[in-house]
């Protein structure tokens, strides 16, 4: 091994090497740093919005937690979403340390002032960019690498031992000065005493408020620190071992600087507070709660794809009635979707994808449409279906309503990958099956979906959790009452299973008493069934 890997070996099973800790400890790390601020900050939000709202506000009780900050925004469901939220930021940030460990930039080291700024004010573009486009996941990302270097600037710069007892507002801004920055001749620090470090910057440096910050390096040969430089200090880095010895870190306790520990670390969450309400300021408050996986209501879209060629003449008035009628049972509860997604499709033509968060629009969306169109049996049910579920957000759900068997069968797969990535649930209301609707085409044809093609839409339903049915037009609404109360979040699968065609099969699933409203669905084609319980 070379020694230089041998060193960056080393720098990696020393946490903290790099800036405050990434590992849990008695020290405040960048997980617990970006943590406070994410919950304090979402607080703050959940608190102006209820003041916007007129309604109450009630504090939680610190230390807050993402359950205790999701009750108190009045959206306790979405802890889940906002912890996950918080865990994907923060992971971003601890990346940092393994993927840009030696560029001095990322970490304020070095007196890389502008370079380290550069990198917090663009990703606050791209950030506030994304959430214009709800890219909400993309915008987290951004965020918790960014976070990493306004943290470490409080660790690694002498902004604390300048006596500031704020932030520095110019790290978020990109037109403004950062301070009074240190010459690259200027001398900063001096030896320490032995292991006390506490008084190793030179008093210039303090009354006249210069900024610096400490040199790293892992090898003493490579990383040669100008003169008269303060160095991070620590074991790992070998700067620290050239005059000026020691350094000024304040990552830990243990630290060069660690009797400045503490200040450090508050200050980066207080500058970690700021800039996400920077990033709120240009969000509004809404969408910077989606962004941190909290909404009023669900974060999920209700998705209407539907099959408007001519043999859907009959339906889709219909369709129309009954997709007005999911919209009203969802509006107003829990439950009620924050978008709202309308996929026509025709043949050849796809779309154009409605997408709205207004209940009122989407309802008018729907009822201009008209079947036209189409022409051979075949329709592109599953583009329709594909293009919804790249435009919804995660966990949202789809209903599907055609006449007609799949003509883009190859996209499937594609389909099904989609539903597993994006854990939507679709539901297939397939009208004018042979048996129940005869309908036929001017030719005489029946316009009949086979049990095979049907096997398509049952599969994918299957997959995603959701119901395939066929229904004539009467049953339509009654059919589609069903699936509105299945899609209360407060419903739990306890079996969902197909039969082998052909055969008699018998299928158990359990009932305690934490069970309340038990339903059962049984769907398809002249089905004998028997309900037993062995409890009764
Ligand atoms: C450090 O990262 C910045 C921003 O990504 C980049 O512009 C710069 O070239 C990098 N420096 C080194 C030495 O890799
Ligand atoms: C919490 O956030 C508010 C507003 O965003 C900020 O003024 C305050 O300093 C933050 N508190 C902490 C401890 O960072
Ligand atoms: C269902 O039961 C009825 C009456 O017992 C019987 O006539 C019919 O053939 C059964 N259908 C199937 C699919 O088993």
């Amino acid at each position: 091994m070379s020694p230089w890997l041998a060193a960056f070996g080393l720098l990696l099973l020393i946490p903290g090497a790099l800036g405050f800790a990434i590992l849990p400890g008695e020290s405040l790390n960048h997980l617990e740093i970006t943590e406070r601020a994410i919950l304090n900050a979402t607080v703050q939000a959940c608190r102006e919005l209820a003041k916007a709202e007129g309604a109450d506000f009630t504090f939680p009780t610190p230390p807050f937690t993402a359950m205790t900050v999701a009750e108190a925004c009045g959206t306790p469901k979405s802890s889940k979403s906002f912890r996950q939220a918080i865990t994907f930021i923060i992971l971003r940030n601890i990346r940092v340390d393994i993927r840009h460990a030696l560029n001095a930039s990322f970490h304020f080291d070095e007196e890389m002032f502008f370079q380290g700024r550069k990198i917090i004010t663009e990703g606050i573009r791209v950030i506030k960019a994304n959430n214009k486009q709800d890219n909400f996941e993309a915008a987290r990302q951004k965020l918790g690498e960014i976070l990493h270097p306004l943290q470490d600037f409080y660790s690694h710069s002498n902004w604390v031992e300048l006596g500031n007892i704020y932030p520095n507002p110019n790290l978020i801004r990109s037109d403004t000065s950062i301070g009074n920055i240190a010459e690259e001749s200027r001398a900063t620090c001096r030896n320490c005493d032995g292991d006390d470090c506490r008084n190793n910057m030179l008093e210039d440096i303090i009354e006249e408020g210069i900024l610096t910050s400490g040199y790293f390096g892992l090898v003493p040969i490579v990383s040669t620190k100008p003169k008269g430089k303060c160095s991070h200090g620590g074991p790992v880095d070998q700067t620290s071992n050239t005059e000026p010895k020691g350094g000024i870190n304040k990552d830990t306790f243990d630290s060069s600087h660690g009797h400045l520990h503490m200040t450090a670390a508050n200050m980066a969450v207080a500058a970690t507070s700021e800039l996400l309400e920077d990033i709120r300021g240009a969000a509004g408050i809404r969408t910077f709660l989606q962004m941190m996986g909290i909404s009023k209501g669900s974060s999920k879209a209700l998705c209407f794809v539907i099959d408007t060629t001519t043999s859907m003449s009959d339906d889709i008035d219909a369709v129309q009635a009954v997709t007005s009628s999911i919209i009203d049972s969802g509006e107003g509860t829990e439950d009620a979707p924050s978008l709202y997604i309308l996929v026509p499709f025709n043949d050849p033509d796809v779309g154009p994808l409605v997408k709205t968060t207004d209940p009122n629009v989407f309802k008018s969306a729907i009822n201009s449409l008209s079947a036209t169109g189409g022409g051979d049996i075949e329709e592109l049910s599953l583009s329709g279906l594909q293009l919804a579920l790249t435009s919804a957000p995660s966990n949202s759900e789809i209903f599907l309503f055609t006449d007609a068997p799949a003509k883009d069968k190859q996209l499937k797969s594609t389909v099904t990958a989609l539903i597993e990535r994006t854990q939507t649930v679709v539901n297939f209301m397939i009208s004018g099956s042979t048996v129940l609707n005869r309908k036929t085409h001017s030719d005489g044809e029946l316009n009949r979906i086979s049990e095979s093609e049907a096997e398509l839409y049952r599969d994918l339903a299957q997959a995603s959790g959701g119901l395939a049915i066929e229904v004539t037009k009467s049953e339509l609404p009654v059919a589609t009452s069903i699936i509105t109360q299945s899609s209360s979040s407060s419903l739990v699968t306890l079996l969902q299973a197909a039969r082998n065609p052909g055969s008699s099969n018998t299928f158990s699933f359990m009932v305690d008493e934490t069970i309340r409203n038990p339903l059962v669905y049984i769907t398809g084609r002249s089905i004998n069934f028997t309900l037993t319980s062995p409890y009764r």
